[in-house]
């Protein structure tokens, strides 16, 4: 069996605890010869400030470029609140996706059978929900120049953040979603907003020329990203794959997760382009942050971060057969009744981090076994 290097980034706040969950899994998955992993360790984010006075060093960087994949737990907190800006836990996180030129961040929103009610919005609503949101991750107004706060004559400020987007930028993005759409339903919506923003009427521009001109089998809606917003709440099994920018994906993401029945259930793929040799970078995390209010509790819901896991043997090492297994084992032990605080309905007694993630690995076990 081929060993892949994995490098474990585990982070900040719940981050340490995510990672330690998927750790069983992946264990699990080493014992049931489903697959084999080389694991290194590094700090990225508050904890690796604490350590090197950055939240990335350049040794960190080096480890990522080395691995075949890279798994994130989570970064920042209160405790960094005061630092500079560039110096921020977050900033971290940025220059990995930049550096390695993650450009697409695909985040399914699935619910699992076992929580239709376990969403904030009816059963009906959200029963079999699939959703792929593509999320452009390396443009937009995370990056754009310039980024300043100035101060003004009259001692007031003046705060500035820039959203760009190149049509090659555009390009890329709106081929990886409807490359996926051409394997799911054939359906992209894209989300900007053209009405306000110039780099709206680009983007609807490109994602209009790339599918005339490559994918006539798709079909493609244009949607403005605040109606986007409400239809996601509304009615949001009419969407199949959204393409959107940087930020509006963000936002529409979290938005997506409570379809789910909760933030800590949505997991996400970082990509960059497949290099001439089939490789490419890729990192792994959950949609969900350190969570403050949870953290150092046990009470963190490890599925996103097991659920990411399985996206890196799909995405990264074409472990099909094994990603199905873990994906369903996370099935199975949600249709066991396991359940962390935030998808457990009132009156239950809900687990711990650690608890579920065992209740993954003995799914996962018990489908292979
Ligand atoms: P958050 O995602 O950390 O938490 C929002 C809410 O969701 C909290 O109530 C939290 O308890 C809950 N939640 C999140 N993950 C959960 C899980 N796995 N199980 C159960 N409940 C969960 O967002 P925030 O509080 O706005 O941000 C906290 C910090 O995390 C900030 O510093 C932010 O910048 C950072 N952040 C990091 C990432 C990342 O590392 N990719 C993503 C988002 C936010
Ligand atoms: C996410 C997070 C990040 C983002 C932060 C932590 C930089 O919210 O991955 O969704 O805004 O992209
Ligand atoms: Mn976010």
């Amino acid at each position: 069996m081929a060993s892949y290097k994995l490098l474990l980034l585990p982070g900040d706040g719940i981050g340490p605890e995510v990672a330690g969950g998927m750790q069983v899994v992946l264990d699990a998955l080493k014992e049931t010869g489903l697959a084999t992993f080389e694991t290194e360790t590094d700090l990225v984010g508050g904890s690796a400030l604490d350590a090197h006075g950055v939240p990335l060093a350049d040794a960190t960087l080096q480890h990522a470029k080395d691995a075949d994949a890279i798994l994130l737990g989570a970064v920042g907190g209160p405790k960094w609140a005061g630092v500079a800006y560039e110096n921020r836990p977050e900033a971290g996180l940025l220059r990995l996706r930049k550096e390695l030129d993650l450009f697409a961040n695909l985040r399914p929103a699935i619910c699992y059978p076992a929580l239709a009610e376990a969403s904030t919005l009816k059963r009906e609503l959200v029963e079999g929900l699939d959703i792929m949101i593509v999320r452009e991750l390396t443009g937009g107004v995370y990056f754009g120049e310039p980024k300043e706060i100035t101060t003004l004559e009259d001692g007031s400020k003046r705060a500035v953040d820039t959203q760009v987007y190149t049509t090659a930028e555009i390009e890329r993005i709106a081929h990886v979603a409807f490359d996926l759409a051409g394997k799911r339903s054939g359906r992209v919506a894209s989300a900007e907003k053209h009405n306000v923003m110039k780099s709206g009427v680009l983007w609807k521009e490109v994602v209009t020329k790339v599918h005339a001109e490559h994918y006539p089998g798709v079909q493609l809606e244009h949607i403005l990203a605040d109606n986007c917003a409400m239809q996601l709440v509304r009615r949001p099994k009419q969407f199949d794959v959204l393409v959107t920018d940087n930020l509006f994906g963000d936002v529409l993401s979290d938005i997506a997760a409570m379809l789910t029945g909760s933030l800590g259930m949505l997991p996400s793929a970082s990509l960059g382009a497949v290099d001439a040799s089939g490789l490419r970078s890729a990192l792994y995390e959950p949609v969900h942050g350190s969570a403050p209010d949870i953290a150092g509790q046990d009470k963190a819901n490890p599925i996103a971060m097991i659920g990411s896991l399985a996206m890196c043997l799909r995405y990264s090492f074409g472990l099909g057969d094994a990603a199905d297994a873990l994906d369903g084992a996370i099935t199975d032990a949600l249709a066991g009744g396991a359940r962390t605080a935030d998808i457990a309905g009132e009156g239950t007694n809900p687990m711990g981090t650690r608890a579920m993630a065992a209740a993954v690995a003995d799914a996962l076990r018990a489908r292979v076994g």
